[in-house]
């Protein structure tokens, strides 16, 4: 029996073998970045571990604490922000983090080595569907810092989408994946619980040409704007233009976002007049808009705020919001359109 043929056709590639593959495409990384992937790979893992027990452990439901978003914090929120934060302060990978559950930019201890990477992340998106177990996920981007030395600053982590090196996000949903790109298309692996390793089941993702569904909350309709009323009839087939599309909306972007890549069609949050506190609607540029944007990108799809690509805007604060409309190329400009005709003239 020759030793030297392998007896599977199947090949297992691990996230571990995967991003040293891709590590070719940033030969400035020299492996730092394969390390960092994997540590998220892990805080992925462990999340993942406790929310398909959080109903037998105390994790559901809030805290008595409130965040900058001035949302209560749930339990799983913070759990899953202080699993990231504690996996990644002391590698030496990282000059600095910033989470949606912290007002300002998440500083390296000085006991630690700073690194030469920024990771943002949204630690738990969903959390209104923790308790009635529905998916929710955590999204990421990572960028190269920006200061030469030292601790990392908040211009680190306020770089426009189109700079980041890479985005991604973990669904805990039936399975457990890991979606992300590096600039060089985007891939899915699927955790394989009986190994605890995420194993590649989706290479190379290409948003769907023929869209199936749209996303949104519907019942916002009365805050919305002529165009996006218009634009929603027109994704209903009313005007006759397109034949009508199935609306599905779990209330987790990342679930929302998942099946949008996997099926085609669009998600979009407007700006919404339901909060003043919100004008630009509820969904944040930095941690959720920038790093989907750049993952859609890279599976042939596109992203904006209405009027412009998401990932050419230039951050202005941590946790500013935007509108999101991401999917289709045709859908997504097909909104920029309505926008365009309906409302800029206002
Ligand atoms: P998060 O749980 O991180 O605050 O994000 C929640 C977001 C996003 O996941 C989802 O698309 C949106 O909230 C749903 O908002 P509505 O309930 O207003 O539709
Ligand atoms: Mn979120
Ligand atoms: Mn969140």
């Amino acid at each position: 029996m020759n030793p030297f043929v392998s007896y599977t056709n199947e090949t297992i590639i691990t996230i571990e073998r995967h991003i040293l593959e891709e590590q070719k495409y940033h030969p400035e990384a020299t492996g730092i970045l394969t390390a960092l992937l994997y540590d998220i790979a892990l805080s992925g893992k462990y999340i993942a571990s406790r929310t398909c027990r959080a109903g037998l452990m105390d994790i559901l439901g809030a805290t008595d604490n409130f965040n900058i978003q001035g949302e209560q914090v749930m339990k799983l929120d913070e759990l899953a922000d202080d699993t990231i934060y504690r996996l990644n302060d002391h590698t030496g990978r990282l000059a600095v983090m910033a989470s949606e559950e912290h007002s300002d930019i998440m500083p390296i201890p000085e006991k630690f080595e700073s690194g030469k990477y920024v990771l943002l992340f949204d630690p738990l998106d969903g959390s209104s569907n923790i308790d009635y177990n529905a998916p929710i996920g955590t999204i990421f981007a990572i960028y190269r810092r920006l200061s030469l030395e030292g601790p990392g600053t908040l211009e680190d982590c306020l770089q426009p989408g189109k700079d980041m090196v890479v985005g991604g996000y973990i669904l805990y949903g039936s399975s457990t994946m890991l979606v992300y790109s590096s600039g060089n298309g985007t891939h899915g692996f699927t955790l394989d619980p009986s190994i605890g390793e995420f194993l590649l089941s989706h290479p190379n993702i290409q948003i769907p040409k023929k869209p199936k569904y749209y996303s949104v909350n519907q019942g916002y309709s009365m805050y919305w704007s002529e165009g996006v009323n218009k634009f929603t009839d027109y994704l209903q087939g009313k005007d006759g233009q397109m034949k009508s599309l199935s609306l599905r909306y779990i209330g987790s972007l990342v679930a929302d976002f998942h099946r949008t890549l996997l099926s085609g069609g669009i998600f979009y949050y407007p700006t919404d007049k339901k909060d003043p506190k919100r004008p630009t609607g509820k969904l944040r540029l930095l941690y959720e808009a920038n790093p989907l944007a750049f993952v859609m990108k890279q599976a042939g799809g596109y992203a904006s705020d209405g009027h412009q690509s998401i990932l050419e805007i230039m951050p202005q604060q941590l946790h500013q919001r935007v509108p999101l409309y991401i999917g289709n190329r045709e859908l997504v400009e097909k909104a920029e359109e309505y926008i365009r005709n309906f409302d800029d003239k206002e």
